[in-house]
């Protein structure tokens, strides 16, 4: 399976490429899931207009995905956030850069998250929300790391668990680089030595 994901990928003209390891979920697997939950939220939603909400920027392959699965009429926005960690601390406070341009007030929104790990930035992001008063305010995350959670995150829709580990593609990044990849991988020891 993983052989033939690697070749698929380089029948294309594009090699493997460097960095990356054993592939967690394939192209197919995860384009499988994520139809599943198109469908799911096209029947739970049926004359609500839902508005998917995503944070920029790992978001925007499993939304615009998840988006075209979806068979009701739907609305899309964006936020930004922008995190600054003083040097040798860990994770610093989250601070929106990009604010929705729709209103959220008496609206169903859908928060999409590509991952949740720890849950600190969506907290922060759902309270935000919160606060404008939506009719309803549900989470989709394609990826859940469950063990790394230090907040309790209501999880509506769901993709995959997947286990406390580093992995990249499909919008996920290792500084902003393997984004673009169709499947999830792990990457090799080496690459993360050398951040
Ligand atoms: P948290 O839930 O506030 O800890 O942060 C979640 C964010 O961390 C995600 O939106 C990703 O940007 C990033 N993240 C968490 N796990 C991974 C991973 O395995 N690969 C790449 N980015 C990750
Ligand atoms: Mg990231």
């Amino acid at each position: 399976m993983e052989g033939n994901l690697h070749a698929s990928f380089e029948a294309v003209g594009q090699p493997v490429m460097q960095g990356i390891g054993r592939i967690l979920f394939s192209k197919e697997a995860i384009q499988q899931r994520v139809g599943e939950l198109g469908d799911q939220i096209s029947r739970d939603y049926i004359g609500l207009n839902p508005l998917f909400v995503g944070v920029l920027r790992g978001v925007v392959f499993f939304i615009s995905d998840l988006m075209r699965a979806v068979t009701i009429p739907a609305r899309l926005d964006f936020m930004a956030i922008s995190r600054y960690t003083p040097r040798g601390q860990a994770k610093g406070p989250v601070r929106l850069i990009k604010d929705l341009d729709e209103l959220v007030e008496g609206q169903h929104v859908i928060f999409v998250e590509d991952v949740i790990d720890t849950g600190l930035t969506l907290n922060y992001l759902l309270r935000v929300l919160r606060t404008r008063n939506p009719a309803t305010l549900e989470v989709c995350t394609l990826f859940d790391k469950p063990e790394r959670r230090l907040v309790r995150i209501p999880i509506r829709y769901k993709g995959f668990d997947l286990p406390d580990r580093f992995v990249v593609g499909y919008g996920l990044d290792y500084h902003e680089a393997y984004r673009h990849l169709p499947f999830v991988a792990e990457l090799q020891p080496e690459v993360l030595n050398l951040a």
